[in-house]
């Protein structure tokens, strides 16, 4: 692709001029954008490139290991794993407002950044994977609405933060990220990977984030990502995920009344995730995730899907 190959060749120049001699921290996700942002730089500078992959107690199951070993595997990248977990559950217990959480996950994971950015020498930039869509998402004063969702790696950086960005994707929607991965040589895994939002399975539960809770929610969606890979629907969708809700109901369970957590499935399409519809995914698919999470999920009597459309819904439920 003509216009791709000349994106990476236009942005690694253009990095290599705005970076000079220093060195730049990269929050790692594991997610296309962030690894497209790594494969960028590591061309522009090299080692000079200092990804940190933040383990913040939101991921996925296996999520951690998935990451690091694909680095390590594939990529001669300079990456470092911080364990922040027990720092990011401590900061959201009692906390149940969406924004407050979004903000506290954002500012706690630029602390954490700030901190090994500090361990090196020379670190004058912070890179980050964000998207055309973050951006407008972000700037209220641009749209007739108030700011949607403060994206926590947009914007908002502390006062006392040293680092300049360096934003190599702003101005692209997510189907154009994929072009430069593929250009880029990325494997499909990752090309093809679903968008996970930065605060992570956080803004997934409703409500406040418990260890009970984010453990639930886990293995609900295990089975969703798990039954999506096997029938072929995860590449056909934008993005399937289990959010845990905060409520209970009543449920039976042989000769005895059950009083459990609900969990909602919600399978989008869209392009760029400006707009989304709810995916018609066939019903046996649906049963057999339904069957699944209630079956083996200790904590869950009931599953329910989401079928409304973005706008006016969102595709996250925070
Ligand atoms: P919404 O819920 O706004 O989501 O319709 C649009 C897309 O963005 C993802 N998302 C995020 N990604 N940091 C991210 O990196 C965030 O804070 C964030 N919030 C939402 C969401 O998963 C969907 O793909």
């Amino acid at each position: 692709d003509w216009s791709m190959s000349s994106f990476v060749e236009n942005t690694i120049k253009e990095m290599r001029e705005k970076i000079g001699d220093a060195q730049v921290v990269l929050g790692l996700s594991g997610g296309i954008d962030s690894n497209v942002v790594a494969v960028l730089l590591h061309k522009a500078i090299g080692k000079r490139l200092h990804c940190i992959f933040v383990d913040n107690g939101l991921l996925r199951m296996h999520e951690r290991e998935e990451v690091i070993d694909f680095l390590g595997e594939h990529f001669d990248l300079n990456v470092k794993c911080v364990d922040a977990a027990r720092l990011f559950l401590d900061k959201l217990k009692g906390v149940d407002d969406p924004e407050k959480k979004r903000k506290l996950i954002g500012y706690t994971f630029i602390d954490v950044f700030n901190e090994e950015a500090q361990a090196l020498k020379n670190v004058k930039f912070l890179a980050q994977g964000t998207l055309y869509p973050d951006v407008i998402e972000s700037e209220s004063f641009k749209g007739p609405s108030a700011v949607i969702k403060s994206h926590h790696n947009v914007g908002g950086l502390p006062e006392h933060m040293d680092l300049k960005l360096v934003e190599p994707l702003r101005e692209l929607f997510k189907d154009e990220v994929r072009k430069v991965a593929t250009e880029l040589g990325l494997p499909e895994h990752i090309t093809w990977r679903q968008p996970f939002p930065g605060p992570g399975l956080a803004i997934r539960i409703l409500g406040e984030v418990t260890d009970e809770r984010l453990e639930i929610l886990r293995q609900a969606d295990r089975i969703v990502q798990h039954e999506l890979h096997a029938t072929g629907w995860y590449r056909k969708m934008w993005q399937g995920f289990a959010v845990l809700l905060p409520l209970k109901t009543v449920g039976v369970m042989g000769d005895d009344r059950t009083y459990e957590h609900v969990i909602a499935l919600r399978l989008v399409d869209s392009i760029d995730a400006m707009t989304a519809d709810w995916s018609r995914l066939p019903n046996d698919i649906l049963a057999r995730m339904s069957n699944r999470i209630i079956n083996e999920v200790k904590g869950v009597n009931r599953v329910v899907l989401d079928i409304s459309s973005k706008p006016p819904a969102t595709i996250e439920w925070e």
